[in-house]
Formats: C-alpha cells, structure tokens, sequence
C-alpha cells in the first residue's frame, strides 16, 4: 500500500492492477510457502513407514489454512489497493514495473527474494518437524494431556513402554490410512471441543490386528514351556499377613512344530476359535466355534441361555488381543496397586491394616476429581491412625497410588478397563472355561478344572512359599471355601471383597 510514486511514471504506463502491492506480494509469500509445505507433507505422509493420524492435522487442516490465510491476505491487498485508488481519485502509476537500473528497487527485489527463500526453507524445516512431532509419543501422550492422561501413565509404567503409541494404534494399508487420518482429525476435534466420551470406549474397534502389530515382535512359534508367575498378595487382617502363590503357566505346553497345546493353542494356525459376545465390552460370551482347519471340522459351545446362532457379522475371531487386551495400559485394581507397594516396601506394613484401610482410602466415593483425592486421603488416614511415624509416609504413597490408578477426570480405571488374561478380578478366561459353556452332545470346553492353564508350586507366606512342589498343588483359598457356583470375579472386585 506505500503510496509515495519514487520513481516518475514510464512511458505507456498501463493502468495498475490491483494485485500490484506489498500486501498482495505477501500474502502470495504464505500461499507459496503453505502450499509447498503441503506437497512436503503429503509426500512424506503417503511415503513414510509409521502411519500417523494426527500428522493429518497438519497435512490437511494446518498447511490449508495457511494457504487460505494467504490467499485472503492476497485478496484483501487487492481490496485496499482499489479503496486507495478511489479514495484518491486516481489511477496509481505502475510503479512496479521493474527497473533494474533503480537502485533501489534492486535493492527491495534482492531482499523481497531472500525474505521469500528463507520463508520458503523455513516452512519445510517446520514441516519437517510437525511431521516428527505428530509421530512422537509425547504427541499422542501428552499433548492431549487430560484425554490420554490415563494411557499414557499407564504405558510408562508397562513392558512396552519404548514402543511408540502409533505401532499399535495405527493401521497400514489405503483405508486404514485415511480412516486413522478422519478418526485423529475427529478426536482432536472432540478434544478441543471438550466433546468426548468418558471413559473412551473399548473395545477399540480400529485397532491394528495383532497380525501387524504384536506378531512383528512376537511371533507364536516362539513360545513354549511354562513361564514361572508370583502373585503377592495381603490379607485384610491387623498383621497385613502376606499371602503368595506362584504357579507355571502352560503358555505353550507343545514344542515349536510339534502340534501346539497349552494357552497359546488359540492362535496355532491349524485352528481357529470364534465367538459372539452379547455385550460391547466382550465380556458376556455366549456362543464361540473351534475350527480345526486341517479337516474342516468344527464343534459349537453354547451356554446355557443362549440358543440360536449369532447375529450375521458379529462373530469375532480371537487373536492376541481377546487375551492380552491391556498389553501397554494395565489399569491394575486397588488392591493390586496397595499390595504391589505393600511389596515394594514403600508402603509400610507396620501400620496395622493398612492394605484395607489403603484400599478404602482410594475408593472413597465422594471423590470426584483428581484435585480433591489428595486432601480427601490424607483426612481419611489421618482419621484411622493416630501419631504412627510411618503415617506421613504412608499418606504421600497412597496419595501417589491415587494418582497413578484412578483418573477421576476420565473416569478411567480397572473398573471399567477389564483385563481379560487372568480369572481373578475380571471374569477373563472364565468368560469361555467356565464348565457352563456346552456343545449339542454335552461336552464342555476342554481346560476348565484348576490345574489345565497352570501349576500351583508354592503357596502361602514366608517358608510355605519358599517350599516347591513339583507335583503342583491345590489352591488353598485364604478366605476358607466357598460354594463352587461362584466365580472368583463374583467376590472379587479389585476393591474391598464381599461374600
Ligand atoms: C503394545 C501396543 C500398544 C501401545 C504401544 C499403545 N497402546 Fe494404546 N491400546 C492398545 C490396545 C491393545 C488397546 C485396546 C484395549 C481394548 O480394546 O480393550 C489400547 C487402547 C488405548 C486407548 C483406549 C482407552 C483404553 O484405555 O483402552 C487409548 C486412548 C490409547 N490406547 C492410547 C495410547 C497412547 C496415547 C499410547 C502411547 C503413549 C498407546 N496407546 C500405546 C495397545 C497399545
Ligand atoms: C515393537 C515391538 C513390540 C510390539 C509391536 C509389541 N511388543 Fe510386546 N513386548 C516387546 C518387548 C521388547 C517386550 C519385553 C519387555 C521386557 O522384557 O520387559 C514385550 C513384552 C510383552 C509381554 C510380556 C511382558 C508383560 O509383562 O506384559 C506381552 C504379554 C506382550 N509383550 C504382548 C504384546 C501384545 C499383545 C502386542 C500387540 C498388541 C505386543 N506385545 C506388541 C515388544 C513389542
Ligand atoms: C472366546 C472363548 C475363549 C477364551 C476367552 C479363552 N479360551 Fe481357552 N479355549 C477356548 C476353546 C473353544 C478351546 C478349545 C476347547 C475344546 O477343544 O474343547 C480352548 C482351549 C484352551 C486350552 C487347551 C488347549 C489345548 O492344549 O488343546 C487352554 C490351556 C486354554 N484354552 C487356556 C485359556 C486361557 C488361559 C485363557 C485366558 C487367558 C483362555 N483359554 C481364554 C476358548 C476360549
Ligand atoms: C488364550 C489367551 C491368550 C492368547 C490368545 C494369547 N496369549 Fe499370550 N499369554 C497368555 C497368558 C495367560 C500368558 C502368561 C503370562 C500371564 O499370565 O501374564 C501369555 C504370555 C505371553 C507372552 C509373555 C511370554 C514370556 O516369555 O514372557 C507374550 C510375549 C505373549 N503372550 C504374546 C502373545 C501374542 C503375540 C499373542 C498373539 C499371537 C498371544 N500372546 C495370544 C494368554 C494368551
Ligand atoms: C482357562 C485357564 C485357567 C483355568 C481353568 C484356571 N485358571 Fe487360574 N489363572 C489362569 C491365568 C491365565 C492366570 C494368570 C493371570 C495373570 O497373569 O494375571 C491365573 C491365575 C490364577 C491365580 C493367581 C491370581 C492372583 O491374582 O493371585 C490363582 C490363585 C488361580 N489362577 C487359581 C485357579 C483356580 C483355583 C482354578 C480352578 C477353579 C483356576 N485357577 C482355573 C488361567 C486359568
Ligand atoms: C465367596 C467370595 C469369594 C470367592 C468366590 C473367591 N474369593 Fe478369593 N477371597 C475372598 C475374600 C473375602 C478374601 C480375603 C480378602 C482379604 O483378606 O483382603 C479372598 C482372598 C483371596 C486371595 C488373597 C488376597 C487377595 O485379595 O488377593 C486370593 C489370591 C484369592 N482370594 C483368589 C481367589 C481365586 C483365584 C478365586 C476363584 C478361583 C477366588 N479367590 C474366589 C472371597 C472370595
């Protein structure tokens, strides 16, 4: 818009266009540099081996804007410049019309084309960088802190804590590309917005198969033998009496090539075990078929409600994940976190009942936010002991045990994050081996007494469990018998049992 005619008008002057000025000049400066940005991002999206979701926010939504911004700017220096010419009364001479013998307009070009290479070299660098930027862990982690808040504490703390977010979550090939594009774009959408839900549904229906994700680390011919598992537990006594139980697993009882047997007989590859659950989380299976792939023969369980053959499209194949669906995001119940401190010993088991009155601390029901919890357990203790030494201590780790397990914010935490691999908390295996699932002649499912999935070596506390027993044992439930209808999940809950 500099007005000030330098340089006498030339001979045969045309009449100046209206896109002839600085502004104009600038604005085509962004839409350049936007669009060539843009090229850069789609190339290195269409081109790179991790498919991130959120680097469509960038691609698509961010480098579009700013050539939007550009163009407008463009245009709105074309609007001032008509606005001048008539608010003077006059047609501006073509001062632009570019005259290499004025010094000054030398001048003004070398640093206009210069200013325009560097912004040119600087929006790739930056390119360059969201790309890398989208694809980190911090991104996804935190980033979105109060929506991923939970994931990501939950992740640092798991096996797979080096292993970025976007291996597992993201799907390779055209459809997964652009539905992980719309889907990231949704969710951040959403998440600026303060629009969605809480907790975040699972299962998580776009996930990567196993095929692509687990199997590139973990291969099923790989395992075999048992794996050696202890569990610590604590009683809800005065004296915290610690009770163990280690036992084998028969992950893969076969050896590699032989015909495979144990837990991990699911995913053998001359078989197949499919299942129609009632409910959305996949908790209530009612129907499930073995195909054993070499004969083409097949055999169907039903429990004992459930008649009929599933709905047409709801039959689900099971692969690693129907097991092992928290493998990065553990959310272990409240008592599994109070006892794994009790173990570690950063919360004191001198203090008397303290794996209860622990539990009970975190529990509390009028805890609505993450804010409040501190003050909230601290009173709560404070309430159940008096002048103990351990008690600040103890204050400060069942504060941060808090923390780490429930996320009030997004109402994310065990209770709503099943863990399907065990039996104990969660109904899990028991979802199929329960004895109640039966074919049309009456067989029910093979592996459903105490001892198919593992072998019970030691039990009890201190020199009970440092004794093993080859022969493995019977379980010795702590809390004495109970009637053999009910299920362990029945009792208990992650939270303080009842009968
Ligand atoms: C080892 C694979 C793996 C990695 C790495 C991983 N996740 Fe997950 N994640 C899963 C699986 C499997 C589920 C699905 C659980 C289900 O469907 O029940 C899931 C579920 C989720 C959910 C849905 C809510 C929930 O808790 O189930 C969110 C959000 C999530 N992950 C975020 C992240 C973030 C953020 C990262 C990186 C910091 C990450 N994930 C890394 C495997 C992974
Ligand atoms: C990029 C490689 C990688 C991918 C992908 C991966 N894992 Fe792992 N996983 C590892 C490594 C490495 C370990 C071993 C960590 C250790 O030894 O502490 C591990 C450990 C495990 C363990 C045993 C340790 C534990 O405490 O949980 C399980 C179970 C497991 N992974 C399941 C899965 C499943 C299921 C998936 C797919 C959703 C998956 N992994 C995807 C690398 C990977
Ligand atoms: C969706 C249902 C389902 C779930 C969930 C399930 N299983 Fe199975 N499982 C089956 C079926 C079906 C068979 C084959 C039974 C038969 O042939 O009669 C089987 C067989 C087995 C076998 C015997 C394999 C062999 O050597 O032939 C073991 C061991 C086993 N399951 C352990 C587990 C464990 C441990 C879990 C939980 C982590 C689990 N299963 C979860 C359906 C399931
Ligand atoms: C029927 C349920 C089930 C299925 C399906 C299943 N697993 Fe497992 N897996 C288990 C159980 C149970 C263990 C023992 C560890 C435990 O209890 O935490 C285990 C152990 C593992 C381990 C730890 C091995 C070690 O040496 O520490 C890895 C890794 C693993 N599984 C990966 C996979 C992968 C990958 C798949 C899919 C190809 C898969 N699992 C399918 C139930 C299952
Ligand atoms: C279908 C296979 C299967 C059957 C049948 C089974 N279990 Fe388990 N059990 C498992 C798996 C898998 C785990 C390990 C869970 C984990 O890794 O967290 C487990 C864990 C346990 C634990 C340790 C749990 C803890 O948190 O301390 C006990 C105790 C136990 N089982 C007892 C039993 C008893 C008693 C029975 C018979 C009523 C039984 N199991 C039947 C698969 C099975
Ligand atoms: C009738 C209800 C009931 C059933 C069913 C039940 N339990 Fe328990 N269990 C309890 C109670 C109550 C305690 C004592 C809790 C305490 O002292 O904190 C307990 C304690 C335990 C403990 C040690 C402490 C703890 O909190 O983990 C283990 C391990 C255990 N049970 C495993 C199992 C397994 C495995 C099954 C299924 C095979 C099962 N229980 C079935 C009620 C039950």
């Amino acid at each position: 818009m500099s007005a000030e005619p330098t340089s006498p008008p030339l001979p045969g002057a045309a009449a100046r266009s209206p896109f002839n000025n600085w502004i104009t000049a600038i604005g085509a400066v962004l839409a350049i540099g936007s669009l060539f940005s843009f090229a850069l991002l789609t190339w290195m999206d269409l081109t790179g081996s991790h498919k991130n979701p959120y680097l469509g926010i960038f691609t698509y939504i961010v480098a579009p804007g700013f050539l939007i911004t550009g163009i407008a700017i463009m245009f709105f220096g074309a609007w001032a410049q008509r606005r001048w010419e008539i608010k003077h009364a006059a047609t501006m001479p073509d001062k632009w019309r570019l005259d290499f013998s004025n010094r000054a307009q030398r001048r003004l070009l070398v640093l206009f084309g210069s200013g325009g290479v560097i912004f040119l070299l600087l929006s790739a660098f930056g390119s360059y960088q969201s790309y890398h930027y989208a694809e980190s862990t911090q991104f996804c982690g935190q980033v979105c802190h109060s929506a991923m808040n939970p994931e990501f504490t939950t992740y640092q703390r798991g096996a797979h804590a080096r292993v970025d977010c976007v291996e597992c979550h993201v799907g390779s090939g055209a459809t997964a590309f652009i539905q992980a594009k719309l889907n990231g774009t949704r969710q951040l959408i959403g998440f600026t917005l303060d629009n969605y839900r809480r907790p975040i549904p699972t299962p998580v229906q776009n996930l990567r198969p196993a095929r692509e994700t687990c199997e590139k680390c973990h291969w099923p011919e790989k395992f075999h033998g048992n794996i050696d598992l202890t569990f610590d537990h604590y009683l809800s006594k005065k004296n915290n009496d610690s009770y163990g139980v280690r036992m084998l697993l028969h992950v893969n009882s076969g050896r590699p090539g032989s015909p495979l047997g144990g837990i991990h007989w699911h995913v053998n590859p001359d078989s197949a075990v499919e299942y129609y659950a009632a409910d959305e989380k996949r908790q209530d299976i009612v129907w499930m078929r073995v195909t054993n792939k070499k004969d083409g023969s097949s055999r169907i369980y039903r429990n004992q409600e459930f008649k009929g053959d599933p709905p047409a499209g709801t039959v689900r194949t099971m692969d690693c994940m129907d097991c092992h669906n928290r493998p990065a995001h553990v959310f272990p119940t409240a008592n599994d976190a109070v006892e794994k401190s009790m173990a570690l010993g950063t919360l004191s088991t001198k203090l008397p009942a303290i794996k209860r009155t622990a539990v009970q601390a975190i529990i509390q029901k009028d805890i609505t936010t993450g804010t409040e919890a501190p003050g909230k357990i601290a009173e709560f203790l404070r309430g159940k002991y008096k002048d103990e030494a351990e008690l600040p201590a103890a204050i400060a780790e069942v504060q941060k045990i808090y923390a780490t397990t429930i996320f009030p914010e997004r109402k994310a935490d065990w209770r709503v994050y099943p863990s399907n691999i065990g039996h104990k908390d969660w109904a899990g295996c028991f979802r199929c081996h329960d004895n109640k699932h039966k074919s049309d002649k009456g067989e029910t499912v093979k592996a459903s007494d105490c001892n198919s999935c593992h072998t019970i070596i030691a039990q009890g506390k201190g020199p009970e469990l440092a004794a093993l027993s080859s022969a493995g044992l019977e379980f010795k439930h702590p809390d004495g018998t109970y009637d053999e209808e009910l299920s362990c999940a029945d009792c208990h809950n992650g939270g303080i049992q009842g009968k």
